[in-house]
């Protein structure tokens, strides 16, 4: 039987290995997972989600404070509609970040970034624009355009000099949702340069509704495939969702598929985002662990492990600092929730939201544990230690594992004496 590495994903006149490792905000896929992956040869995802956190976590910047310090007189007021992210600062954070990653960047593979329509920002349009034109600016191989169905994100950048030339890429769950992207950016005579097709398997944000369990990966790729034929269109299709072995994404490289795009095994590599006590949670989750839930202020239903310390947690909404989630009209289904528990607790000092969260302060913390299906399968991808706890692993040795094992079987990393 073949291997992963027997396959190349081609974009324009470039081979890569056929693993794109997916976006994981916030800050989950890091720039340093991203440039393993293109290291490696194959395509890593730094994400946008929550640009200027992130720039102050890691490029001593106060984007986050100084915007606190300007809606500071805010933070008490219901309505968030004054709360809006300034442009410029948008800009620069985005760039800061992208740079940070493409100026490390060796290796024969790429980085792209994955942009969420659904972070709405209080601006929609203009917000998304400022974050896909600085990410060229900056030099991002590529973007993959993310959780929404980006109808017009396309037209927002047909006016960047690198519109042409920087590889743009779509997430769908469905061939309804690609027809109708097709359709909307035609008149920018532009396809996607490549399709990730996102299967009801996966991590983050699903493109389902809570029947996402009568869908299948296989048979979505199958539809798409085909009316890609019909249509006479060539663009590499990338399944992701549940491809948790070399077996599993061979079989759909041998179908067809231009790539993979896998993330949940990352979850527990060294150079991942989330902090080790969380990464042991991963490790540690049975099937029954694991939930998909509709806490989300997206809309979107969300999977997660059930012991996320951010579910149910009632804490003030933080759109001053953040409000990445806020509408066009600053509004958000996290703030009226938890107004409508301070209204029915007069006097409380603490409550309990439990039909929604508050997605930005808790992904920035970490606190809600967003994880694919398989989730309850990394604990046979490495070895327990003596203490009760799993080894971590690098991105390097997950990777190589997708390309190159055999038989089914997943590689175990080098006893931690014998490193
Ligand atoms: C922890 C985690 C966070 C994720 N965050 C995002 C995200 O911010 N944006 C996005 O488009 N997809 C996100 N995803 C989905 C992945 O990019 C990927 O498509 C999918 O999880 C692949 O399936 P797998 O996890 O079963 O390998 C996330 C997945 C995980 C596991």
């Amino acid at each position: 039987m073949k291997c992963v590495d027997d396959f190349r994903l081609r974009l324009g006149s470039q081979e890569l290995v056929p693993i794109m490792i997916g976006g994981m905000g916030v800050d989950i896929s890091t720039v340093e997972m991203a440039l393993e992956a293109a290291r490696l040869g194959g395509v890593g995802h730094i994400s946008d989600a929550m640009i200027k956190t992130v720039a102050d976590r890691h490029s001593n910047t106060r984007f986050v404070k100084d915007k606190l310090k300007l809606y500071k007189a805010n933070v008490n007021n219901p309505d968030k509609s004054s709360v809006q992210f300034n442009l410029g600062r948008v800009a620069e954070a985005t760039k800061l970040h992208v740079a940070r990653a493409m100026q490390a960047k060796q290796g024969e593979g790429m980085i792209f970034i994955n942009c969420m329509e659904k972070l709405t920002m209080n601006a929609p349009r203009e917000t998304l624009k400022v974050r896909l034109t600085a990410a060229l600016d900056a030099g991002i191989d590529g973007i993959t355009l993310a959780a929404g169905l980006h109808l017009s994100s396309f037209g927002l950048i047909e006016d960047h000099p690198r519109f042409r030339d920087a590889k743009l890429g779509i997430i769908v769950s469905s061939l309804r949702a690609l027809q109708l992207f097709l359709k909307k950016t035609a008149r920018t005579h532009r396809l996607p340069d490549y399709i990730v097709i996102e299967g009801p398997l996966a991590g983050g944000h699903l493109g389902f509704g809570m029947d996402w369990a009568q869908y299948d990966l296989a048979t979505i790729v199958a539809e798409i495939r085909q009316y890609l034929l019909t249509e006479k269109l060539d663009i590499p299709l990338i399944p992701a969702g549940g491809i948790f072995t070399r077996s599993d994404a061979t079989a759909f490289l041998e179908q067809g598929a231009g790539a993979v795009q896998v993330a949940t095994r990352f979850t527990v590599a060294k150079e991942c985002g989330l902090p080790q006590a969380a990464q042991q949670e991963y490790f540690k989750a049975s099937e029954k662990d694991i939930e998909v839930n509709q806490i989300s202020p997206t809309g979107y239903p969300m999977r997660m492990l059930k012991n996320s310390p951010g579910i149910g947690a009632g804490i003030r909404p933080n759109c001053e600092a953040y409000g990445y989630i806020l509408d066009s009209n600053g509004t958000c289904t996290y703030i009226t929730a938890y107004n409508r528990e301070v209204a029915a607790h007069p006097g409380a000092r603490k409550v309990s939201v439990k039909d929604k969260t508050c997605l930005c302060t808790h992904m920035r913390n970490f606190d809600i544990w967003t994880c694919g299906e398989l989730t309850w399968r990394l604990k046979d991808t490495t070895r327990k230690l003596a203490d009760g706890r799993y080894q971590s692993l690098t991105t390097e040795h997950i990777f190589k594992d997708y390309q190159f094992s055999k038989d089914n079987q997943i590689a175990l990393p080098p006893e931690l004496n014998s490193q």
